[in-house]
């Protein structure tokens, strides 16, 4: 007996491993041979191309679609609506099958309601993409991007609160009070 839960009315296609304590909610379609992770959770609406991987402890939020050549390590989270995209010049009457771009979400990242990513361009470990922004860059270990398209505005903890670093290039995390250094335009944790 599997060790997750799906509601009645997901679709969970063949040569999927679904990891313990993985919750798929209404209307929700995993396709052939994806990998989900333990306790990850997957809202209403969300389909999850073949051969998709996440890791665990990723929370989908409503209406996610997760495409072919996309990976998310632990801990991500993927707000409403926001989109993936594989294809960076498609054409309905091309077959760009073999032309996916790769798409890799580090470890405790989250993107922001609505956001799009453009294919090809990764997402450092715990960015931070806010609501609605096109991401069209990589992005940062913890640098926090807005806008259209989406530009730097500054750095984010672990626990999603700002750093504002100081002369030294220290900062703390107002919530965990974790040390943060920045250097050379990387942010690593003390
Ligand atoms: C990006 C984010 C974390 C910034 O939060 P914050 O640090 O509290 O920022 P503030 O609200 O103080 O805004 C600072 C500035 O950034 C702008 N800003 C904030 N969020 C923005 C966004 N998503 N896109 C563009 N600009 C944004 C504000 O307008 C403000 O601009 P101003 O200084 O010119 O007035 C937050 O706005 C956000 O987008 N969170 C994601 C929410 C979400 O999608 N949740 C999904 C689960 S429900």
């Amino acid at each position: 007996m599997a060790d997750f839960f799906a509601h009645e009315t997901a679709v969970i296609d063949e040569g999927c491993e679904i990891g313990k304590g993985t919750k798929i909610w209404h209307f929700s379609h995993i396709m052939p041979g994806c990998t989900l992770g333990e306790n990850c959770n997957i809202g209403q609406n969300v389909v999850i191309s073949p051969k998709v991987v996440l890791g665990k402890n990723v929370k989908v939020q409503n209406n996610v679609s997760i495409y072919e050549g996309v990976t998310c390590d632990e801990d991500v989270f993927l707000g409403p609506s926001m989109v993936f995209t594989n294809v960076i010049n498609p054409r309905s009457a091309v077959n760009r099958k073999n032309q996916y771009l790769k798409t890799h979400v580090g470890k405790g990242a989250s993107i922001g309601a609505n956001a799009t990513i453009v294919c090809g361009h990764n997402i450092g470990q715990f960015a931070f993409i806010g609501a609605g922004a096109v991401v069209t860059k990589e992005v940062a270990d913890y640098a926090l991007v807005v806008g259209n398209p989406a530009h730097q505005m500054g750095w984010m903890s672990e626990f999603g609160q700002r750093l504002e670093f100081d002369n030294d290039g220290i900062a703390k995390c107002i919530e965990s009070n974790e040390t943060y250094k920045l250097e050379n335009n990387k942010v690593v944790k003390l």
